[in-house]
């Protein structure tokens, strides 16, 4: 945004100079992971295993109004750019997210997240009887649904709480 300050919300319905507008600072260098389905914002942190344990310095907005999504949450990493791993990852909860990598607080990179048709060795199945979670040395591999996804083994489907599949 043009206007030196910085809103949660999007440009097309944003109230500039409304003094409740919800504000955060922009960052210096990082990422900004933005149009985050709302509601999911922790599960993105989980994903990238940020917990401010270790001082990371990062702003979460949460069910902030959106133009695009009706509202969205907003993660800000100060420092941190993503892997490719980690943005498949993220598109399974945030689907429409827009990853943006900023440097000396300008927008360099901006794109949407891109949802791969196999994920694999990234979650692991809830099937205690899947050949993935037994002894075998077998990779996990799950085909990407539109609403969920699917062990490629024994065929489990999840659609809700996949962030708690993934493995730590
Ligand atoms: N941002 C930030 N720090 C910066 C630059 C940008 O936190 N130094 C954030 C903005 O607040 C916004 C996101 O990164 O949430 C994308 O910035 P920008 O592309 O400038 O905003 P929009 O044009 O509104 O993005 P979009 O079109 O993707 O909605
Ligand atoms: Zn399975």
């Amino acid at each position: 945004m043009s206007n030196g300050r910085d809103e949660y919300a999007d440009g097309g319905d944003s109230q500039n100079g409304d003094d409740h507008q919800l504000r955060v600072s922009k960052i210096r260098s990082g990422t900004v992971i933005d149009h985050v389905r709302g509601g999911q914002a922790l599960n993105v942190l989980a994903i990238l295993g940020i917990d401010g344990s270790e001082g990371e310095e990062l702003s979460v907005g949460m069910n902030v109004p959106s133009d695009r999504l009706a509202r969205k949450d907003i993660v800000k990493v100060e420092g941190r750019e993503l892997s490719q791993d980690e943005v498949d990852v993220l598109s399974l909860i945030a689907p429409d997210a827009t990853i943006n990598i900023v440097r000396d607080y300008e927008v360099i990179e901006k794109h949407r997240v891109d949802r791969p048709e196999i994920v694999e060795d990234v979650l692991s199945c809830p099937n205690a009887g899947c050949i993935t979670t037994g002894d075998e040395p077998v990779t996990s591999q799950f085909e990407v649904l539109d609403d969920g996804v699917r062990c490629a083994y024994c065929g489990t489907i999840v659609r809700e709480e996949i962030a708690a599949l993934i493995d730590t």
